[in-house]
């Protein structure tokens, strides 16, 4: 049994989904555990393309099962929407759909005091998705959230009361004019309930009796782990745990199931939304890498800040989420560079740190410590093996598996599944995959 995390190294947009989908071929069962529709990432099915955001694309797989996970935070009407897109396109999303009673109901109440929040804090604001996100996770934490197994409970109207008479003082005093009502709020969630109903499952139940059948069961981590509640640029992340913890409890899982986590790493850095990025180039070479690399969110369409990619943030991540193997993605952006500087140490008040610090506003002020090298000018698109990458190409993958001190199994050099080098001798060592087969299928291996 082979049971891997995919995670995001950064401050997520690493190219995730297209790992995921590549994985997913090798998988039983793909299982989402933390975030919510604040994620997202277009599939292409047939000649259409869509996007999304809560469930995982493995459900485009006639067989395959999607669990989201106790750790989500979901958005029922998002949730209809997407299944509604994948319905249009005779997708049978039928049972194979199944959504953790644990998981908390994210409701307009919550989406409301999200984007109140941030429009009333000025230049204070996280630029969050305004998804309501941290108010749904504030809500659990807070034990007045409501869960999926409360929309089908006789306690429903006594739950969305409390979590009403918390919010209601705070919206009105911010101003904000369309307050839901009680009545609104209890009808719009009986209705979900009767649709999720044949849905909702007791997720941990449902993971492992998948497991004792002995399925392979792939973890699509939202996010990355620079905006993990915990470990990321507090208070500028999210509000859940993207790194490889987060998995266990957001899934139920113990770690000893877990038997190998491929960490995504894009060749560059980029970020949305406010807080520090210490490799950011606010300038032209930064705009490139935006334009080439088609920098902008999937979810809200914000053009996102790029840099160089950063080891520090790299290292941190690799300790935070115990990564076996590499994808290293976008490689082809930087196709043109004459030069490639990396960010290896950061300088801070005259020291030097190669270790991630807590302190904003150290990593505000912190200038990053660059190592050039020298860029490949030539085009690796659709490359098939390791070795047919121009020589410096090379060189750069093994400066980053050497300094970030793990093995990269995967080079992607386009957006296409083609345009993909699987290294698989590392991600059958790396996360005990034997069954490679389909995943080898139309990709190049080398
Ligand atoms: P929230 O998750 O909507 O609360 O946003 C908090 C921070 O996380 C903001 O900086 C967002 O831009 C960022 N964020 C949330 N989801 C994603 C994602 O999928 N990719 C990149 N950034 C994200």
């Amino acid at each position: 049994m082979s049971n891997t995390i995919v995670l995001g190294m950064q401050w997520g947009d690493e190219g995730k989904g297209k790992i995921v989908d590549l994985l997913t071929s090798a998988f039983d069962v793909v299982v989402r555990f933390q975030g919510g529709n604040n994620a997202g990432h277009t599939v292409k099915f047939g000649d259409r393309h869509f996007a999304l955001h809560l469930i995982p694309s493995g459900i485009l797989r006639p067989e395959t099962p999607c669990l989201l996970g106790n750790g989500m935070v979901i958005d029922p009407e998002s949730l209809f929407e997407e299944m509604e897109g994948l319905a249009a396109m005779d997708i049978d999303v039928g049972e194979r759909l199944r959504v953790s009673d644990r998981a908390h109901v994210l409701l307009p109440l919550h989406r409301a005091v999200d984007q109140a929040r941030e429009e009333a804090s000025g230049k204070a604001k996280i630029g969050t998705t305004s998804r309501g996100i941290g108010p749904c996770y504030e809500s659990k934490a807070a034990r007045f959230g409501v869960r999926m197994a409360d929309l089908v409970s006789p306690r429903l109207e006594a739950r969305l009361e409390r979590l009403l008479q918390r919010y209601e003082p705070e919206l009105r005093d911010l101003g904000w004019e369309e307050i839901p009502t009680l009545e609104s709020l209890v009808t719009a969630c009986r209705a979900w309930g009767e649709r999720l109903q044949p849905h909702l499952a007791d997720g941990v139940d449902q993971l492992h009796r998948w497991m004792e059948e002995g399925r392979d069961v792939l973890f699509e981590g939202a996010q990355g782990a620079l905006l993990d509640l915990d470990h990321g640029t507090y208070p500028f992340v999210t509000s859940s745990s993207p790194t490889a913890g987060g998995a266990c409890t957001g899934a139920g899982v113990a770690p000893r199931d877990i038997h190998g986590v491929l960490g995504v790493l894009k060749a560059y850095t980029s970020r949305v939304g406010m807080g520090p990025f210490v490799s950011e180039l606010d300038n032209d070479t930064g705009e490139y890498l935006r334009a080439r690399g088609n920098e902008f969110g999937t979810t809200t369409g914000r053009p996102r800040r790029c840099g160089w990619l950063d080891l520090v943030a790299a290292r941190y991540a690799r300790r935070l989420d115990g990564v076996d193997a590499i994808a290293l993605t976008k490689l082809d952006v930087l196709d043109t560079l004459e030069e490639i500087p990396v960010c290896v140490a950061y300088r801070v008040d005259g020291r030097t740190l190669d270790t991630f610090p807590a302190d904003i506003e150290s990593l505000e002020d912190a200038e990053p410590v660059l190592e050039t090298l020298p860029g490949w000018q030539a085009d690796t698109v659709g490359t098939l093996t390791f070795d047919q990458l121009p020589k410096r190409a090379q060189e750069y993958v093994n400066y980053v598996e050497q300094r970030v001190g793990t093995p990269v199994g995967i080079v992607s050099t386009g957006p296409r599944r083609e345009e993909t080098i699987v290294r698989r001798e590392v991600l059958r060592r790396g996360l005990h995959l034997e069954n490679l087969g389909p995943i080898l299928a139309g990709v190049a291996g080398g």
